[in-house]
């Protein structure tokens, strides 16, 4: 049987257009006092177009009239209606999404505007509230290491991840061994596998993230320049013809969603992923060069300053690699684990934890698989 819910009518582009300022609204948060002016344009609409103005809360004008602007965002209607319907669910990086926006001028304004119109579903709300209850009762934000575990049964794995413990198992290691994934080996493999897709037209295989890849390890300066595309697939969706390389781990391959591939060149010194939490249980498997994840326990949530707009993971606006403490006072309270992960270790991070991730050596690779539930 196939069931399919009814695409939601919408009575009008001007209901739509509104419908999303609401959003925008509601979960605008400005700590950083970012101030600029965003000019968001409907291309089959021009009549509601409209300016975004940062301050405390975010103002919208409207009519247009003559305003300097930092940022300008052109939509069709059909993806501002994408976005409205699939704001519990919604991806920016999707080629539906980010392949019709035309964006111009300051890049921040527009991530951090169009951030601010997702929305966790209640589903996400009520389970981490769960997780931020269950670890303050087993004292989690004590915790000073995580253990290692060789090769753990599934029963000793699933004891631990019931007791919101992080585990890093060893023993594993994917076909060919991790010793003998290099880049030359990745691109005679997966040469022409998709790794990014930057618009709906734009798809970089292997081989051309490699080219970037040594570009930036011959120039490591080039990695600060903001002109050029990050040579980091950012947690693609993995190639489906590596799928046999990871085996399935301790579970089935249907008890978890399509892994993801976290491969390239990046900055040692800065986080390769912001401060944040996911609402499920994740393993994380390091095949190239080491990572270190900082965890702080899902209750210290109230110190971290998390964002009250997010549909799925949610990101902190505090950043303890800079910390700004005049900003986030309550973050001098929390206290984290480091965690350094080696080429053939397996992290297990039951859901709710807060982690930052670095790359401590690059290139980096690492493949990521989420429980479905
Ligand atoms: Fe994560």
């Amino acid at each position: 049987m196939n069931v399919a819910y009814p695409a939601p009518e919408f009575a009008s582009a001007e209901e739509t257009v509104n419908g999303l300022i609401q959003l925008l609204e509601g979960g605008f948060e400005n700590p950083y006092e970012i101030s600029g002016t965003v000019l968001v344009q409907v291309v089959d609409h021009p009549e509601l177009d409209f300016l975004a103005v940062f301050g405390e809360a975010l103002k919208i004008v409207r009519p247009i009239h003559e305003h300097p602007v930092d940022t300008r965002m052109t939509f069709p209607l059909a993806t501002l209606e994408t976005i409205f319907r699939d704001y519990e669910i919604l991806d920016w990086r999707s080629p539906e999404i980010l392949g019709t926006v035309e964006l111009e001028g300051n890049l921040d304004l527009a991530f951090q505007l169009g951030m601010s119109c997702v929305r966790p579903s209640n589903t996400t709300i009520d389970r981490l509230a769960a997780l931020r209850a269950l670890h303050k009762k087993k004292g989690h934000r004590n915790l000073d290491e995580v253990v290692r575990l060789h090769l753990p049964s599934q029963h000793q794995l699933l004891e631990a991840i019931d007791e919101g413990l992080p585990t890093i198992i060893t023993g594993l290691e994917p076909s060919p061994p991790c010793k003998d994934w290099t880049i030359d080996w990745l691109v005679e493999k997966y040469g022409d596998s998709i790794v990014c897709r930057r618009s709906s037209e734009l798809k970089i295989t292997l081989r051309e993230l490699a080219d970037q890849m040594r570009l930036f390890e011959e120039k490591p300066e080039l990695e600060n320049d903001t002109t050029l595309d990050k040579a980091y697939t950012e947690g693609v969706k993995m190639p489906h013809e590596m799928w046999d390389d990871f085996g399935p781990m301790f579970f089935d391959r249907e008890d978890f969603i399509p892994a993801q591939l976290w491969l390239g060149s990046v900055s040692t010194n800065t986080p390769a992923t912001a401060l944040h939490c996911d609402p499920t249980t994740g393993f994380l498997f390091q095949v190239m060069g080491r990572k270190r994840l900082e965890l702080f326990s899902a209750d210290q949530a109230d110190l971290l300053y998390p964002k009250k707009a997010y549909s799925y993971y949610q990101s902190c606006w505090f950043n303890p690699h800079k910390p700004r403490y005049d900003l986030f006072p309550k973050a001098k309270g929390a206290k984290s684990i480091s965690v350094d992960l080696h080429p053939g270790e397996l992290l297990v991070q039951p859901a709710g934890w807060f982690h930052q991730v670095f790359a401590l050596d690059s290139p980096t690779m690492s493949v990521s698989y989420f429980w479905r539930y």
